[in-house]
């Protein structure tokens, strides 16, 4: 039977550090507030914009495949802070991979972006339309966060992670096995980011500036909802339950968040992945970075069922089990890395936050 398979994952995490302490430089807050209420302790801030960072994890995922870049036929880059609306900006990774051959296309459901990215390519690869696809989960997101409230501008981090899936005819079942996706509308706007968009454009909005509307706590208690019902109907469409689970890699947006939804789940801990405390949220990239470093940390084995709620704005839900393959090491690295630059990551925000102090919207 034809099968959608992961053969490639690849990861770029910027260097550039943020950490609790060095955001109570700038706002009210401390580490000893941000650790307990969400489990985070620092973030990466990114000194290139989001195709640049896709394109090093495609790179990276590429070569984990052992497939050159001529042989790809899709990219698809889940992300909701592309650097161009038009062109694309798959189109600039196909550039930067000299994928020549592949069709490149944007995906935005915030949060979930990556994970629907994954869904999107399976389907295609299990339909016969592409044999291949370079899916991406990216962000970056520091340029367009209101660096002034405290309430958001905690939560967030850059990055971004790959992967490569292809076709396979096998017996064995491998890749998505099952899913759910969902979205609740209704709620859309409990979510908002003010200021990026082409509703803003000539509007005498302050260029390089947002305002995010966010009701933390409404989103805290529909994030669990719809990550619970998502794998419910997922798990149902395989006839299992959790206990049949080797891993549960959900979107990491609260440490809280993650252990309520394990609770009503009833997944122990020690079959949680958790890096929540390294990056924080990087919104489409969360969900594609836990996955490939539960692998390269060899937690993932070969055959395992692997579940992975995730939830953004939207609000976008989603739930994918997924049966990792017989290969959980990588057949060969890529060379490429981000350029050298200077700047620390608190320098680079404070930039951003200046913008938003001359121009209060
Ligand atoms: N530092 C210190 N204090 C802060 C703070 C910060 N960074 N942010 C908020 N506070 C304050 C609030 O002002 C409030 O003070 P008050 O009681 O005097 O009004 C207090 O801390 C409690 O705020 P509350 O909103 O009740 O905290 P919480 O326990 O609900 O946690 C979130 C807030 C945002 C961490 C939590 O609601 C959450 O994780 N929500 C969902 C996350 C999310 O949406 N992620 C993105 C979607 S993918």
């Amino acid at each position: 039977m034809r099968q959608a398979a992961i053969t490639g994952w690849g990861k770029c995490a910027p260097d550039k550090v943020l950490s609790n302490d060095d955001l109570a430089t700038l706002l009210d807050t401390n580490d000893e507030w941000i650790t307990s209420r969400t489990g985070m302790k620092e973030r990466r801030i990114s000194p290139v914009p989001v195709s640049e960072l896709s394109y090093i994890a495609a790179a990276r995922a590429l070569a984990c495949a052992g497939v050159n870049a001529d042989d790809v036929d899709m990219i698809i880059l889940g992300s909701c802070s592309f650097d161009s609306q038009v062109p694309n900006a798959a189109s600039r990774v196909q550039q930067l991979l000299q994928a020549n051959n592949a069709a490149c296309m944007d995906l935005n459901t915030a949060c979930t972006s990556g994970m629907y990215a994954m869904s999107v390519a399976s389907a295609m690869i299990k339909a016969g339309t592409i044999n291949n696809a370079v899916i991406i989960g990216a962000e970056v997101i520091h340029p367009f966060m209101d660096w002034t409230d405290r309430n958001v501008a905690i939560l967030f981090g850059d990055g971004a992670a790959a992967f490569y899936l292809e076709a396979q005819d096998s017996e064995e079942n491998i890749g998505i096995q099952a899913e759910a996706l969902g979205c609740i509308a209704n709620s859309r706007d409990i979510l908002a980011v003010n200021g990026v968009g082409l509703k803003y454009a000539n509007q005498g909005w302050p260029l390089g500036t947002t305002e995010w509307d966010f009701e933390g706590r409404e989103i805290f208690k529909q994030a669990i909802n719809g990550m619970q019902s998502g794998c419910e109907k997922a798990l149902s469409k395989m006839g299992i339950s959790t206990s049949d689970v080797d891993i549960v890699i959900p979107h990491q947006a609260n440490l809280r968040i993650i252990e309520a939804l394990a609770q009503r789940l009833k997944v122990p801990s020690e079959k949680l992945f958790i890096n929540i405390h390294r990056y924080a949220n990087m919104s489409a990239a969360t969900a594609p970075m836990a996955i490939v470093e539960a692998v390269e940390e060899n937690i993932v084995k070969p055959g395992d069922l692997i579940l992975v709620p995730a939830f953004g704005a939207g609000l976008t839900w989603s739930a994918q089990l997924i049966r990792w393959g017989q290969r959980c090491e990588a057949i060969g690295e890529s060379d490429v890395k981000l350029p050298e630059s200077k700047e620390t990551a608190l320098e680079i925000i404070k930039k951003v936050a200046e913008i938003h102090l001359k121009n209060p919207s």
